[in-house]
């Protein structure tokens, strides 16, 4: 398709057009993915900020424009819709923007016992955690094997390596990432795309609120800021590891989840997440 003047929204003519590398960002309106958009404007590159809310997006925008020599793109999404995400990759095409790295870091949680959550709000997360993401990585690859580079970072969970009661859901769709991550590491290996799995444990972010989990004390001793978990995260896709978990606390319970029978490790990992019962 032709863009005549008129069709190249007003952000175009204002962008720097550096020659940097672009990087799109899921969920950049707060906790990890607005730090990856902090980290990544650091380091030179020009960003594709993606959430529903644009407020939060247009004010993380200018300041980033502020401190750094970088364009930065703002695209208001609701990502649980398939065709949304579509809109979005065909927009991008459209303005000339080819993502070399993608961050797909948008998703959230839902704590409480199974069965009093609504049926719609675990259909809900799914569709977000698990179909969004698939979606997301599906459209950019595609993009990204074309051109024969890429690096794509999937955010998961620590609960990925374990069920977990009262997220049961939850942990079940990021062991879907956490596995959706392995297997794409090797396949799209030969295609030049590097995919790499981050692996969080409870971190200061907008998660639990959002997730309506009220924190335990035990919890709030293993918990980390969102700088060195997204510092992790980008070191590892950096050096095109499989998967990432960030801090020494969680990278030591997972050796605990993997070398204990699970009866014992699921009980102690509740008690830290749900307290006592
Ligand atoms: N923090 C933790 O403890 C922790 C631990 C392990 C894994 N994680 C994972 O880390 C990722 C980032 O979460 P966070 O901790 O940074 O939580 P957060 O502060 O609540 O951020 C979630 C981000 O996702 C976006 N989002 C939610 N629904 C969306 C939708 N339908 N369409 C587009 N964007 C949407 C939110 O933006 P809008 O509301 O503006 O749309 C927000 O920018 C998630 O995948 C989460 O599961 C977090």
């Amino acid at each position: 398709m032709e863009l005549n003047e008129a069709m190249i929204p007003l952000e175009v003519h204002n962008m720097k057009t550096t020659d940097s590398s672009w990087v799109l960002i899921t969920g950049a309106s707060g906790g990890f993915g607005e730090e990856f958009a902090r980290q990544y404007a650091g380091q030179g590159y020009s960003l594709v900020l993606v959430a529903r809310r644009l407020d939060r997006l247009q004010r993380l925008a200018e300041a980033l424009r502020r401190q750094h020599p970088v364009d930065v793109v703002v695209e208001q999404v609701d990502l649980s819709s398939v065709e949304e995400v579509v809109q979005l990759h065909q927009r991008l095409l459209e303005r000339g923007i080819a993502i070399d790295i993608l961050i797909n870091n948008a998703g959230h949680g839902l704590h409480g016992p199974f069965l009093d959550a609504p049926l719609d709000a675990s259909l809900a997360m799914i569709q977000l955690d698990v179909a969004s993401l698939t979606a997301v990585t599906h459209v950019f690859a595609q993009e990204m094997r074309t051109r024969g580079r890429g690096q794509i970072l999937l955010v998961a969970s620590m609960l990925a390596y374990l069920g977990v009661q009262k997220y049961a859901v939850y942990a079940a769709a990021k062991a879907y990432v956490l596995r959706l991550g392995e297997a794409l590491h090797r396949e799209l290996k030969p295609d030049g795309i590097t995919v790499t799995t981050l692996c969080p444990g409870m971190s200061y972010t907008g998660f639990a609120a959002a997730a309506h989990q009220t924190l335990t004390p035990a919890l709030k001793q293993l918990m980390m800021q969102p700088a060195p978990v997204v510092r992790a995260g980008i070191r590892a896709l950096q050096a095109g590891r499989i998967s990432v978990v960030p801090g020494w606390a969680n990278k030591a319970t997972v050796v605990f989840i993997r070398t204990t029978p699970r009866w014992l490790h699921q009980t102690v990992i509740s008690r830290i997440m749900n307290g006592p019962d």
